[in-house]
This record gives structure tokens, C-alpha cells and sequence, in this order.
């Protein structure tokens, strides 16, 4: 990357920390605090926040002010933490390790980390409506994060991958579900910083075409890593998705690279 825009996303992600950890810390006298130490402790571990680089983008080049993502931002981040902490689930993905660390359930046991989530889905739109956008940019903003979250998007995509386990997909099927399951929540970030950046209609769908492409090739290389990754660097488990329908699966390696 360029020293630019590296200094950037080094800012948008060291605010975006802050920005989550303010959140949460003003709930920490509440008799739920073994919930927050669940949640906090998902949220608060080092991911990429690729998400939240790309709102605070997107935000910035329509209208300079980036921060005026930020509810949104967080948003889309919480509802990725939340879906990481069920995908790893016995009942899912069943992995112990995430961001470098045993996961959720590991520590805090299946019931707190499906309640981390919840808690992480719901509050997601507690932050996006604490966002100052006016009437129907907000009604429009809250829709677009609902609907890559919910059944046609995130979940969607993970239903449909956890359907598919026990047969060989076409190439559409895996496009499809890749689209929903990891694709939607990029889309979100994309087009939600146009929109807290009031861009148009047309920065918006230029937006999604973006984060279309952005969110496939994201899963090729998440999906290949998985393979030639390891888990020190990616701190995940590896070759935990041998018997998925992946991309390398798909496509082999080299087709993939
Ligand atoms: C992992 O997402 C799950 C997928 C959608 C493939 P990331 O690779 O963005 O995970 P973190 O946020 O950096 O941990
Ligand atoms: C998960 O995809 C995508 C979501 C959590 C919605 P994967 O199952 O491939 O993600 P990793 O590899 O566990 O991060
Ligand atoms: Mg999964
Ligand atoms: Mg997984
Ligand atoms: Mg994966």
C-alpha cells in the first residue's frame, strides 16, 4: 500500500477501536457485565476492521468529513463480530481459535457467546440510529443495514453454506452464497459510508459495484489462506474448511491466486 494510505487506515482503525470501546464502557457498572466481558472480549481483539476502513473511505471521498460514518462504521462491525462468534460455534463452524485467541465459546461457554451475539447484532442498530443523518437518509441507512445482515444477506449466505455441506456446488451456488455470506456486510460498509457522506444514487450503486468485487476476491483469498495459510499469521484455525464448498474447492489454487 501507499505511505497515504497507510497512515490512513492506520487512523480509521485506531478510531474505530476507541470508537467500539466507548461504546460498551459505559455499560460496565450494569449487573449484565459478565455479557459486556463476552462481548469485549470478541469485539475488543484485533481484527482488520476492513470493514470500518472502507465505510470511513467511501464516507470521505463523497463528502471529506469521515467520521460522520462512524455509527455506521461500528455497526457493520458488530454485526461482523457477531457473525464470527456464531460461524465458530459447535453447531457451526465448531473452530477454537479466532483473532489469536481461543473463541467465544471457548472461554465464556456456547450459551454466552450465543448471547454476546444477540447482544452484538441488537446494539448494532442502537449506534447506527445514534448517527445525526436526517429522516430518510436514516430510514434508508438502517434498511440497507438490515437487509445485508438479515435473510437475504449475511445469514442468508450462512444458511445456504451450511445447507450445502454435503454436496459438490456449481460455480453460481458458491457466487451465491459467497455473495450473501461475506459480500453483504462489505456492501454494507461501502455503501453506508456514501451514504452518512451524502453521496447520490449514482455514488451509491458505483459504491455496491465496488464491494461486489471487493467482497468476492476477499473470500477467494480467505478461502485459499485457509489452505496455504497458518495459523499463527492468520489467527484462525487452518484447514477448517477442507469440507466446504470454497473457492479452492471450486476453482484450485492456482485459478484462485
Ligand atoms: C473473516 O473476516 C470472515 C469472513 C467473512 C471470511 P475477516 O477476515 O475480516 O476477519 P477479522 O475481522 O479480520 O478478524
Ligand atoms: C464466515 O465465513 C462468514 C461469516 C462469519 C458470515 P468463514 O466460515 O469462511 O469465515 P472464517 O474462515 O471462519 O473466518
Ligand atoms: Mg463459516
Ligand atoms: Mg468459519
Ligand atoms: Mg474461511
Amino acid at each position: 500500500m501507499s505511505p497515504i494510505l497507510d497512515a490512513r487506515t492506520a487512523e480509521y482503525r485506531a478510531y474505530i477501536d476507541q470508537y467500539l470501546a466507548d461504546f460498551y464502557r459505559r455499560f460496565h457498572t450494569e449487573p449484565q457485565k459478565s455479557l459486556f466481558e463476552a462481548v469485549e472480549y470478541s469485539l475488543l481483539a484485533p481484527g482488520k476492521r476492513l470493514r470500518p476502513v472502507f465505510a470511513f473511505e467511501f464516507c470521505r471521498l463523497c463528502c471529506g468529513d469521515w467520521k460522520k460514518a462512524a455509527p455506521f462504521a461500528g455497526a457493520v462491525e458488530m454485526i461482523h463480530n457477531y457473525s464470527l462468534i456464531h460461524d465458530d460455534l459447535p453447531s457451526m463452524d465448531n473452530d477454537d481459535f479466532r483473532r489469536g485467541r481461543p473463541t467465544n465459546h471457548k472461554v465464556y461457554g456456547e450459551g454466552m457467546a450465543i448471547l454476546a451475539g444477540d447482544a452484538l447484532l441488537t446494539d448494532a442498530f442502537a449506534m447506527a440510529a445514534s448517527s445525526d443523518l436526517s429522516g430518510k437518509d436514516m430510514a434508508t441507512a438502517i434498511g440497507v443495514l438490515a437487509e445485508n445482515a438479515g435473510s437475504l444477506g449475511m445469514v442468508g449466505g450462512q444458511v445456504l453454506d451450511i445447507m450445502s455441506e454435503q454436496r459438490q456446488l456449481t460455480e453460481q451456488e458458491v457466487l451465491d452464497i459467497q455473495s450473501r455470506k461475506t459480500g453483504a456486510l462489505i456492501n454494507a460498509a461501502c455503501v453506508l459510508g456514501v451514504i452518512a457522506g451524502g453521496g447520490s444514487e449514482t455514488q451509491i450503486e458505483a459504491a455496491a459495484g465496488f464491494a461486489a468485487l471487493l467482497g468476492l476476491a476477499f473470500q477467494i483469498r480467505d478461502d485459499m489462506l485457509d489452505v496455504i495459510g497458518t495459523q499463527e499469521e492468520m489467527g484462525k484455525g487452518v484447514g477448517t474448511d477442507a469440507a466446504k464448498n470454497t473457492f479452492v474447492r471450486l476453482y484450485g489454487l492456482e485459478k484462485c491466486e
